[in-house]
C-alpha cells in the first residue's frame, strides 16, 4: 500500500511526528505552514505534544501506535537514544514510511519498521535547533541530508525543498564520520569563542563584550569562505606569511598556560598548509612557521 507515497501529491500525505521536542516542533510548524498536512502527534509528555499540535489546525495528540496506523509518513524526532524502541514498539504497515531526524545514528536503527516492510530513511537537517519559534525561521536555506530508498526519496526531497531548502546525499555507513564533519563547524566555533573569550577577559572585558566585536569578525571569515573557498578565503599572519607577528602571539599566550598555547599552537599549524595552497606562502616560510610552532620546538620567552 503505497498510496500515500507519491511525491507529486505531497499535500495528501499524512504525516505525524513522534517526539515532541526542538526539532520536532520546528520541523512540524516548518511542514505545516508550507501547506503539508501534519495530522498527529505523540510525545513521552502530553504537554509536549500539545504545544507542537495547538498551533497546527487539524493536528491531533494520540498514542504512537494510533499515530502510525493515522499516517502515511512518520518522524520519529525522539532523542537519539530512543528511536531503535520507538520503531520497535509500534506494528508498521508495509509501504508506509518511517524517517529519524539524527545526523548521527544510522537509518538501520529503524530496523524494526523495515522489517515490517515499512521504508526507512534519514532526513537530517544541518541546523542548531534551540527555541523552535526561532529555528522556524533559519530553517529556510539551510541543507537536509537525505538517505532513503525510492519512493520515499522522492517525497523527502520534494518535502525538503517546499521546506526551501538544499539536499544532500549520504551513503550508508557513512553517518557518523558525516556529523563529525558538522561539529567543526557548529561547536567547535563555540571553542573558538570561548578561547578568544577567556584572552578578553584579561583586560577587564566581559563575554558580551567580547562577542559583540568578535561575531562581526567571524562573520566576514565566513563570508570569504563562501565566496573565496576555504584556503583563499583564509585570513591571519600565517596567510601573510608574517613569521614576526606569530612569534609575538606565542610570546603573549605563554601566561595563559600550556593547554591554551597547545591549542593555539595546533590551530595555527593547521593554517600553515592552508597558506601554502593558496599559494601565499613558499616551502621555506611554512618551514619556519612550522619550527616556531613545533610543541617540541622553540618556546618563545614567558
Ligand atoms: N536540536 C538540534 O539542534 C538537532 C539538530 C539536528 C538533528 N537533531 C536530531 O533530532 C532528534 C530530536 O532532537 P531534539 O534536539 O529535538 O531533542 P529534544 O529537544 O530532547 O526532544 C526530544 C523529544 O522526544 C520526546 N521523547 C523522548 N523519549 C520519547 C519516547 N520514548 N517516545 C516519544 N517521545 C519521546 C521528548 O519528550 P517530552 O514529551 O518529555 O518533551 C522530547 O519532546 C534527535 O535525533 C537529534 O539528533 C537535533
Amino acid at each position: 500500500m503505497t498510496s500515500g507515497l507519491d511525491a507529486a501529491r505531497l499535500d495528501g500525505l499524512r504525516i505525524g511526528f513522534v517526539g515532541a521536542g526542538r526539532l520536532g516542533q520546528a520541523l512540524a510548524w516548518s511542514l505545516a505552514a508550507a501547506d503539508l498536512p501534519v495530522v498527529a502527534v505523540s510525545s513521552a509528555r502530553v504537554a509536549s505534544a500539545m504545544a507542537l499540535a495547538t498551533p497546527i489546525p487539524g493536528c491531533r495528540v494520540m498514542t504512537p501506535q494510533l499515530l502510525v496506523n493515522a499516517c502515511d509518513l512518520v518522524f520519529v524526532t525522539t532523542p537519539d537514544a530512543a528511536i531503535a524502541s520507538t520503531a520497535a514498539a509500534c506494528h508498521w504497515r508495509a509501504g508506509m514510511a518511517v524517517v529519524h531526524c539524527s545526523g548521527v545514528t544510522e537509518v538501520a536503527a529503524l530496523s524494526a519498521a523495515a522489517a515490517q516492510g515499512a521504508l526507512t530513511g534519514g532526513f537530517h537537517p544541518m541546523q542548531t535547533f534551540g527555541d523552535p519559534a526561532v529555528a522556524v525561521r533559519s530553517l529556510p536555506g539551510c541543507t537536509v541530508t537525505i538517505e532513503a530508498p525510492e519512493p520515499l526519496d522522492a517525497v523527502l526531497v520534494a518535502l525538503a525543498q517546499r521546506l526551501q531548502c538544499r539536499v544532500n546525499r549520504l551513503p550508508p555507513g557513512m553517518r557518523a564520520r558525516y556529523h563529525a564533519a558538522a561539529g567543526y563547524t557548529s561547536q567547535f566555533v563555540n571553542v573558538l569563542f570561548a578561547e578568544a573569550a577567556r584572552l578578553w577577559a584579561t583586560w577587564g572585558a566581559s563575554e558580551a563584550q567580547a562577542v559583540e566585536a568578535l561575531l562581526p569578525l567571524a562573520r566576514g571569515t565566513l563570508a570569504a569562505i563562501g565566496s573565496a573557498g576555504i584556503a583563499r578565503g583564509m585570513p591571519g599572519p600565517v596567510s601573510r606569511g608574517d613569521v614576526a607577528s606569530i612569534a609575538k602571539h606565542l610570546e603573549a599566550l605563554a601566561p595563559m598556560g600550556e593547554d591554551m598555547l597547545d591549542r593555539y599552537r595546533t590551530l595555527c599549524q593547521a593554517t600553515v598548509p592552508l597558506a601554502v595552497e593558496r599559494g601565499a606562502i613558499d616551502a621555506g616560510t611554512a618551514a619556519r612557521f612550522d619550527a616556531l610552532l613545533a610543541a617540541g620546538g622553540p618556546h618563545p620567552p614567558a
